[in-house]
């Protein structure tokens, strides 16, 4: 079942995904996050900083799970996904860091490292709530399109058009690395919740086809039409391609 909520724009989008967030919180303190980077959860992640910092949210019993990384990328790299993870909410919240996954991108042996992460994931008893922004080819962590739906956590080799958005955070687009490590749509659809956050026309297409459209892995984000809970927070320009 998909519960849409409609923002006016970017900003509401980031409250509305906060609050949803901070109730989790504040029903179950030891709450375990399943969390994304990009530009999509940046207004959240701020809006949650702030309400820590006000002392309405409280992450000290929280556990997070990252759904992705890149693979030859160490943590201290300002590319990484730990690095934007640390600098937009671990640094800023009385988060314990231990508790704090991200694959890693460094691991010599990258399979076993897909096996350790996943036997993390599956060590916290669920994960309560998975935000997710959506790439334009409809991918969800850096599960691509693909023939069929990815089970446990995988590296993927990243697509043309992923290596061509990501490269806006890059000096040039040939240091956008090739490869990432990425948790599988099996682990996304375990998570209890899962919240998808769309903003911007340029997001409108996939949007539509991925909430409207066939449920095919030739658009990853498409299965989340058959996740019990999923919630999608989408601006006014993200949905502007559906009539909602
Ligand atoms: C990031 C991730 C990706 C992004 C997607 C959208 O951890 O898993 O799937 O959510 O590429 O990125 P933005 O939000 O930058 O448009």
């Amino acid at each position: 079942m998909i519960t849409i909520y409609k923002t006016k724009n970017y900003e509401e989008l980031s409250r509305k995904t906060a609050d949803i967030i901070s109730a989790q919180l504040i029903l179950k303190p030891h709450s375990v996050l399943g969390l994304a980077t990009g530009s999509s959860p940046i207004g959240t992640y701020k809006e949650l900083v702030r309400r820590c910092s006000e002392g309405t949210i409280d992450f000290s019993k929280v556990s997070t799970v990252n759904l992705d990384e890149y693979r030859g990328i160490s943590g201290d790299n300002d590319q990484s996904y730990r690095y934007f993870m640390n600098t937009n909410l671990f640094d800023h919240v009385n988060i314990d860091k231990t508790k704090t996954n991200v694959p890693d991108g460094m691991a010599t042996d990258s399979d076993a490292e897909c096996e350790r992460y996943d036997s993390v994931v599956s060590s916290m008893n669920g994960v309560d709530i998975q935000l997710l922004g959506i790439g334009h080819d409809g991918h969800i962590g850096f599960n691509e399109p693909c023939e069929t739906f990815p089970k446990g956590t995988h590296v993927v080799k990243l697509t043309e058009t992923t290596i061509k958005a990501n490269s806006r955070l890059f000096a040039s687009v040939d240091d956008v690395p090739r490869e990432a490590l990425t948790m599988g749509i099996g682990t996304i659809m375990a998570a209890k919740c899962v919240v998808l956050i769309a903003s911007g026309k340029d997001k409108a297409e996939i949007v539509k086809k991925a909430f409207f459209g066939e449920v095919t892995p030739l658009i990853p984000a498409s299965i989340l039409q058959f996740h019990k809970n999923a919630i999608l927070v989408a601006d006014e320009d993200a949905l502007s391609e559906c009539n909602i």
